[in-house]
């Protein structure tokens, strides 16, 4: 009689017939990080790349016999779905650096460790934040879809004509690795930079930007506010409209950490005003159904979470996360462990 061991179909155990533990990863990776969660863990795959609900998601860890999880930035594992995930489950490995779509106190409390992967989509995010940056400053969705249209008639003096960015100060609130980043990018485009950040930085990581105690005593002097702090309770909604109004008049918004700091309707109405010259988004509310205010808008330039998408960053975030479970199931602390 073939022993459980050597049966393929024996599942009984809770492990895959390897006897390796078990990672299910909740959506399609790279293909690098899949053939290395492949070569160590029993790996379940998802290679249609359905979004799955947290509900959905716990099911098939259970049936995954998973002992890790690698979960990314859209799944949303709220306290229902951590209370659903099986007992052996011991990591919840987010592909991403935020971890606002998991419910980090039921996590707490059930035992499970949750990590994230700082650090190395740092400069890919920051990049994004100068195209949004340069984009919305130089109308470039404006001139994009003139060319695309078939309605440019060529040169003229005042066309599509849009705001310097040289010598303009840009507001950075939350002065972390990204906000840092995006100090060092900007500066090089001669931007003066300010930032609010809840201790000032070292004078060799701060290069010399004004550091604001008070975020919204920075506002009035952010010609360009570049936000760069977590989505939490109490962060939500934290540009709103009273904030915009503190605003220089013609402001630049710039947003690559989530969508849910800013209110929509207010942004949207300063946007259609005026008050606000443009804004140049990456992130959104309730995504990937954004507020359809923002495509009617001309002064709007807006990307789909691209912040660090980069063949070289998605690499480098799945092995950062498969670092964090390569620890946990050796027993040892995980680098990046946020619960
Ligand atoms: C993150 O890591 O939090 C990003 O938003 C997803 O790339």
């Amino acid at each position: 009689m073939t022993s459980p061991a050597e049966n393929p179909l024996d599942t009984s155990s809770g492990r895959m017939p390897s006897g390796r533990p078990a990672v299910l990863l909740t959506r399609r990776l790279p293909d690098a990080v899949e053939a290395r969660a492949a070569r160590d863990y029993a790996a379940t795959l998802n290679p249609d790349d359905t979004a799955f609900s947290g509900a959905e998601i716990a099911a098939r860890a259970a049936a995954a016999g998973a002992d890790a999880v690698l979960c990314c930035a859209g799944d949303r594992l709220d306290a229902a779905a951590i209370a659903a995930l099986p007992p052996r489950v011991k990591v919840l490995a987010t592909f991403s650096v935020g971890t606002d779509h998991i419910d980090l106190e039921a996590a707490r409390a059930r035992g499970l460790v949750v990590t994230n992967t700082p650090d190395v989509l740092t400069d890919a995010t920051a990049d994004i934040a100068l195209l949004l940056l340069l984009g919305a400053a130089r109308r470039a969705s404006e001139g994009e879809r003139m060319i695309r249209a078939a309605a440019w008639t060529g040169w003229t003096p005042t066309q599509l004509m849009g705001t310097h960015i040289g010598g303009k100060r840009l507001g950075i609130v939350g002065m972390g690795r990204i906000g840092q980043a995006v100090a060092r990018r900007a500066r090089a485009f001669g931007m003066d930079i300010h930032y609010s950040n809840r201790r000032p930085l070292p004078p060799e990581l701060a290069e010399g930007a004004t550091y604001h105690a008070d975020p919204e005593a920075m506002l009035p002097v952010c010609d360009v506010l570049s936000l760069h702090f977590p989505a939490t309770a109490e962060t939500r909604h934290w540009l709103n409209a009273d904030r915009i109004g503190r605003l220089p008049p013609g402001a630049i918004l710039i947003n690559t950490a989530r969508g849910s700091v800013v209110d929509d309707a207010a942004v949207i109405d300063a946007l259609a005003r005026g008050r606000l010259a443009a804004a140049g988004l990456d992130v959104f509310e309730n995504e990937p159904n954004l507020h359809p205010g923002y495509r009617d808008l001309p002064n709007t330039f807006l990307l789909p979470h691209l912040g660090s998408a980069t063949v070289e960053t998605r690499n480098a975030m799945g092995f950062r996360a498969l670092d964090n479970i390569d620890a946990v199931m050796a027993g040892r602390t995980a680098p990046d462990r946020v619960v």
